[in-house]
């Protein structure tokens, strides 16, 4: 007895089929927004890249296009001026954008994975109506503030303290390492309001405004690469806000956190995805280019085996971010996908970077030419969000279960 076996899904003679919807599975109109924002970062961002690199310069002006163009927020719903767009396609711009420059990228990554989502997710309706509107439409952005100087992995182990105060709360603490540190209008913190219990189930989150007494952000920290992106330590001294800054419930904070989190690394995972796709071109350009003895460098077997794994690699990379969205989209479980996605789109990133930079040899060494920013945007995308150590013990947590 033999299957039938549905006509599309037969073994077609290759290159006769021009119908099937391409390797990823895109829709002709995500086909078009990821075009649409690949020339907007090459148009835009590539030529101010550098610069704003070297002089350590908030992309302000750029950023304020991606808002126009609704890259900021692209989660959130129309009926709260997002773009009511699904998390493929926010991983398809996130991709592009961070192709032209990932201190851009994590701008866009942390205001709508980190900020936008979690408000939409747990945010009451006035708080939605309150901070959505601005965060997506690009009038201010977001922050994000869950590590401390010793409280990085190890997330909850926080000491940021949350006390009550008559219907409100007073916060007193310090948070590290934080993404649009200075440059935010709100301000989303986790903090201890609960001493008689297991840490992780004392956690409330807060959305405070920049504006808030007590909150004060410190000096820019001086980083290895995402320069142009600044990251700060936020200090919270007798910082008092109202019960209706609370997200979620009371000391469910910790949860809303990770889930968060989850979302994030997708965004991040797209970003490595971005960088190493970017150290993937410049390398061919570059082999095409670029002669020793006598030939272009692409003629020489070591380096076309070099970028080939670049290349397999890459597509590994894409198929796993991609899938990830996916299933996120589908409201399907996805935390061990997302860091298998991180983890794995983040060493190919640093895997890209540093074969574009032995290829460019001394070139690659020097500021003027793109790899060597690359090799430092890199990796970030194996430390934030989760280092590539925690996104292997969620993703092992999984499959020993
Ligand atoms: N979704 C929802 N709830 C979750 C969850 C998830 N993905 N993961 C855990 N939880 C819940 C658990 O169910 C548990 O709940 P109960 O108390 O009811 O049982 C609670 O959270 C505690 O969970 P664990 O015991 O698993 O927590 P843990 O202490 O072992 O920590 C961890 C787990 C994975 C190591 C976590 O601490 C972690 O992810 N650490 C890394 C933190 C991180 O990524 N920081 C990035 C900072 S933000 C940033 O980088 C932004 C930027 O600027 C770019």
């Amino acid at each position: 007895m033999t299957a039938s076996v549905p006509s599309e899904t037969r073994n077609a003679e290759p290159g006769t089929r021009n119908d099937y919807p391409g390797p990823y599975g895109l829709s002709e109109e995500q086909e078009i927004f990821k075009r649409t924002v690949h020339e907007f970062a090459e148009r835009e961002i590539v030529p101010v890249a550098h610069e704003l690199d070297e002089k350590v310069e908030y992309p302000r002006a750029t950023v304020a296009k991606m808002g126009q163009l609704g890259l900021l927020g692209l989660l959130v719903p129309e009926e709260y001026g997002g773009a009511g767009a699904s998390t493929l396609d926010y991983v398809l711009g996130m991709e592009e954008i961070s192709w032209a420059d990932a201190s851009h990228s994590v701008v866009m990554s942390v205001n709508n994975s980190l900020v936008c989502e979690p408000i939409l997710r747990f945010g009451a309706e006035e708080q939605k109506r309150r901070f959505l509107v601005p965060l997506a439409g690009g009038e201010y952005v977001g922050a994000y503030c869950l590590s401390e100087p010793t409280s990085g992995s190890d997330a909850s182990n926080m000491s940021t303290q949350a006390r009550r105060d008559g219907d409100g709360w007073v916060l007193n603490g310090t948070k590290s390492w934080i993404t649009n540190g200075g440059e935010a209008g709100v301000y989303l913190v986790y903090a201890l309001s609960n001493p008689n219990v297991p840490k992780s189930r004392g956690i409330t989150a807060f959305l405070v405004p920049a504006n808030t007494p007590g909150l004060r952000a410190g000096k820019k920290e001086k980083k290895l690469g995402i320069r142009a992106s600044s990251t700060t330590q936020i200090f919270f001294e007798d910082c008092r806000v109202p019960a209706d800054a609370v997200i979620g419930t009371v000391d469910e904070g910790f949860k809303i956190a990770m889930a968060t989190l989850d979302g994030g690394r997708i965004g991040i995972g797209a970003q490595a995805l971005g960088i190493a796709q970017r150290a993937l071109d410049e390398s061919v350009r570059y082999s095409k280019e670029r002669e020793a003895f006598g030939h272009p460098i692409a003629d020489f077997q070591g380096l076309q085996w070099r970028m080939a794994d670049m290349a397999t690699r890459v597509e590994c990379a894409r198929l796993l971010v991609y899938r990830a969205a996916r299933m996120k989209d589908a409201g399907q479980s996805f935390s061990k996908e997302a860091s298998m996605a991180k983890l794995f789109a983040s060493e190919t990133a640093m895997f890209c970077a540093h074969a574009a930079v032995q290829m460019f040899g001394g070139y690659g060494y020097v500021r003027e030419y793109a790899v060597e920013k690359l090799f430092r945007d890199a990796k970030i995308t194996e430390i934030y969000e989760g280092t590539s150590e925690v996104q292997r013990l969620v993703i092992s947590r999984h499959v020993l279960r």
